[in-house]
């Protein structure tokens, strides 16, 4: 099932980026600081939890998740970035990036089980693409 193989894509996505939120979260710089530290912090909170989640998910699904940091870089459509002090602008750039490609991916795993008849999926993906569209809204009007 296709739409199985994006869920190991989106797992090992929700592992890079649990680190790069915190990334983020530790070395934003400027006035704006407290606001994108504690964004950043409702944010990793949710992918962690989605993180649990979605690998029990595939165990349901009698699929092995992936379990390891080298396969979820390797497998990952989200980028690391190294430690530096990232101002505001750069801050919300790469979040507002990052969080498109999630909701783009959630979106195609959602239709994919959709039409494999996978409710179960559909169900907790619908969930995971509404979050995505919430936060991507939230980082747009905080870069206007
Ligand atoms: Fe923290």
């Amino acid at each position: 099932m296709e739409h199985l193989d994006l869920t190991q894509e989106y797992l090992a996505n929700l592992g890079v980026l649990l680190v790069k939120l915190h990334n983020i979260h530790w070395n934003v710089v400027g006035k704006h600081f407290m606001k994108i530290h504690e964004f950043t912090e409702e944010l990793y909170d949710q992918v962690f939890e989605d993180f649990d989640e979605v690998a029990e998910l595939l165990k349901m699904k009698k699929v092995m998740p992936l379990s390891t940091l080298e396969e979820y870089l390797e497998v990952s459509s989200i980028e690391e970035v190294a430690a530096k002090d990232f101002t505001r602008e750069e801050a919300l750039e790469m979040l507002k990036a990052d969080l498109e490609t999630m909701q783009a991916l959630a979106t195609d795993i959602r239709n994919l089980a959709d039409d494999e008849g996978d409710f179960e999926t559909v169900a907790m993906f619908e969930d995971f693409v509404a979050f995505y569209s919430k936060n991507i809204w939230f980082t747009d009007a905080m870069l206007k």
